[in-house]
């Protein structure tokens, strides 16, 4: 019901408008600098903390709706048919229905995503924001990127991001409609910033994101001082950004990363999503940054590593972690 009254209040009567026969978009993933991780409000997605993302450029979903005769929607995700019933079909079909203008009205829904899914990048973020980039062209609504980023956000907090390229802070706002808990992009543009995607584990991560930050939540002890980490790692990094201080942004960027996997750690019972294998690959970066190579990691809800570093050290990263997929998010 909140949902629906979010998507009112930002649509109005643009809901009523009269759908074009097809519409696609693209969104890139993001990778978090400062985590979002807890929520004040599970059902609008709203964030305990404000967060901070860079967006990976030409590395997202792209998605194509076209309006069916069919019973029911069809879903596919890199090719493959997706059964109804699966975790990511169902969120996305809730998603669809808070927008559709007519009973029977149904799509085919094509999901393309040229980012490894077992980076736990693939489903929630980009693919949340090209649908509803998607959407907002299929059924015409001419809306800006701030909304975009609202309506996306219902479908997966992450995915108020994706909404933009370049770094981005999604601010938590304060409302209890969620009408200010909007992602924004940052001017500056840093085409030496480099990450690369260390693929450890290709199986699908055990627990969601959104079930482990609400135990998350619920159970840690230490979740209590997590907002005011968030809010002086957050000041930190938009200063690194801003004056281009890369040493500051990677080791704050770390530290959050970690402080968010030890709020999990202490949850009851606790969650680990790392394996032997994303420790050996920790100690790795911090060998090679005492050899001086400078690189730091970030790690989300799953055992990959994403590597943080300028371009100046391409070949040093692309030696000591040769499995290593890079990425320019500004070129
Ligand atoms: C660890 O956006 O996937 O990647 O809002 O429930 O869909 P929902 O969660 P989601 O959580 C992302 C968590 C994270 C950190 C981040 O991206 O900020």
């Amino acid at each position: 019901v909140k949902k629906s009254d979010a998507v009112r209040q930002i649509l109005g009567t643009r809901l009523d408008n009269t759908p074009r026969a097809t519409g696609s978009a693209y969104a890139p993933a993001n990778i978090a600098l400062c985590k979002y991780w807890g929520k004040r409000d599970a059902e609008l997605n709203l964030p305990q903390t404000s967060s901070l993302s860079i967006s990976l450029g030409k590395r997202g979903a792209t998605t194509e709706l076209k309006i069916i005769e069919a019973p029911t929607d069809q879903i596919i995700l890199n090719g493959k048919l997706l059964e109804a019933s699966s975790g990511f079909s169902q969120r996305l079909l809730q998603f669809i229905n808070l927008f559709r203008p007519r009973q029977n009205f149904c799509v085919a829904i094509n999901i393309n995503s040229n980012i490894p899914i077992a980076a736990g990048l693939a489903s929630s973020a980009a693919g949340f924001a090209s649908i509803t980039k998607a959407l907002a062209d299929l059924l015409d609504w001419k809306i800006h990127t701030s909304e975009l980023s609202l309506l996306a956000r219902l479908g997966s907090g992450s995915a108020a991001r994706s909404v933009w390229d370049g770094f981005v802070e999604w601010h938590a706002g304060s409302r209890s409609d969620g009408m200010d808990s909007v992602a924004e992009p940052l001017l500056t543009i840093w085409p030496e910033f480099c990450l690369g995607l260390v693929i450890l584990d290709e199986t699908e991560k055990k627990i969601s994101s959104r079930d482990a930050m609400q135990h998350t939540v619920a159970t840690s002890p230490l979740y209590s001082d997590w907002p005011r980490q968030v809010a002086l790692d957050l000041a930190l990094i938009k200063d690194a950004i801003t004056t281009k201080n890369f040493t500051l942004l990677g080791l704050t960027a770390e530290a959050n990363a970690s402080a968010m996997h030890a709020t999990m750690q202490h949850a009851v019972p606790p969650i680990n999503y790392s394996t032997a294998s994303t420790t050996d690959t920790m100690k790795k970066v911090w060998n090679a940054r005492a050899a001086g190579v400078e690189v730091y990691f970030t790690q989300d809800a799953g055992p990959n590593l994403k590597l943080l570093f300028l371009a100046g050290n391409t070949e040093n990263i692309t030696q000591l972690f040769p499995a290593c997929e890079i990425i320019q998010p500004f070129c």
